[in-house]
């Protein structure tokens, strides 16, 4: 709890002297990527070195779409919890981004609690894991923990009882649960209906690259299934990602794991996302007035 207090002391002290980067002039810029990689940048710098970037860029992002899209709130996933480092980056982010850009993100963690569950067979990789895995400390976890839902048991389980319950529309989701039976599990978080999703969700894949990761097993086995089976929901890529995240940060590995869902059946699919800005024509409104 003292740990959380300070923590939240801390950020603020952070936030009053951050520049915002709503202060600096991004209005002649061509698109939103710019803005958004200083939030990346500023929220690194109020947190510290442990603030994972790739968690604040997509849920820049995601909350940046539901502002052109004015929803107010949204909600943020990270599917597999383990001992928490994520899910304190998450809120973190979540903070900074709500005063930053004016939309409320709710933090959501899904984890057994109990660490890995036994591997169902070879496309849950059973040479790289095994059960009880990043078991996690639930009463030291809960005491760092300020705004996020902890969702403890089987994602088998907890999805199908989240989805029954309320809350905000997705944006983002990290899928960090290793096996390709639970990533699997949790794919129904993006079947959902279109007033409790975004049109596009950001996603960020863990567990894809080097070591025995292949088309045929693990998270990139459940993203091909997904997309066979689901002709207007697909989840791709984004493609050449590191050239749109804060060039310090360009080289940097996790950016082949950003992708996006696209719901092509949203009714909100086509709406202006603000992504790419029409500086000009902002010029040209204001000196008409
Ligand atoms: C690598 S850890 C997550 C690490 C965490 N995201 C982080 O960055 O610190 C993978 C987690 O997935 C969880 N997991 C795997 N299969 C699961 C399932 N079927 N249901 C719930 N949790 C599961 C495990 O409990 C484990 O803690």
């Amino acid at each position: 709890m003292k740990q959380a207090l300070r923590r939240r002391l801390r950020s603020l002290i952070l936030w009053a002297s951050t520049p915002e980067s709503g202060r600096r002039d991004f209005s002649r810029d061509l698109s939103a990527y710019p803005m958004l990689n200083a939030l990346v940048e500023e929220v690194g710098q109020a947190y510290g070195k442990e603030q994972r970037p790739y968690y604040t860029w997509g849920m820049a992002h995601a909350a940046y779409l539901a502002k052109n899209l004015d929803i107010p709130r949204i909600t943020a996933i990270e599917l597999g919890v383990a001992g928490g480092n994520g899910l304190v980056a998450m809120e973190n982010a979540a903070e900074y981004l709500d005063r930053a850009l004016g939309v409320t993100i709710d933090v959501v963690g899904f984890d057994s609690g109990a660490g890995l569950p036994k591997p169902q067979d070879t496309r849950d990789l059973p040479n790289l894991w095994s059960q009880g895995d990043f078991a996690m400390d639930e009463d030291a976890l809960r005491a760092r923990l300020q705004r996020a839902q902890l969702r403890l048991g089987l994602v088998e389980e907890t999805i199908p009882q989240f989805l029954a319950s309320d809350f905000a529309p997705i944006g983002f989701i990290s899928f960090d649960l290793d096996y390709y039976s639970a990533t699997v599990a949790a794919m129904p978080l993006l079947e959902t209906t279109p007033d409790r999703i975004l049109p596009r969700v950001q996603c960020y894949f863990d567990d894809i690259l080097g070591f025995t990761f292949a088309d045929f097993n693990g998270e990139r086995l459940a993203i091909h299934e997904f997309n066979d089976t689901h002709p207007r929901r697909k989840i791709s890529p984004i493609y050449g990602a590191r050239n749109y995240v804060p060039a310090r940060l360009s080289h940097a590995n996790w950016t082949e794991k950003l992708f996006m869902a696209h719901l092509l059946d949203h009714p909100r699919y086509n709406d202006y996302d603000g992504l790419v800005r029409h500086p000009q024509l902002e010029i040209d409104r204001q000196t008409r007035r």
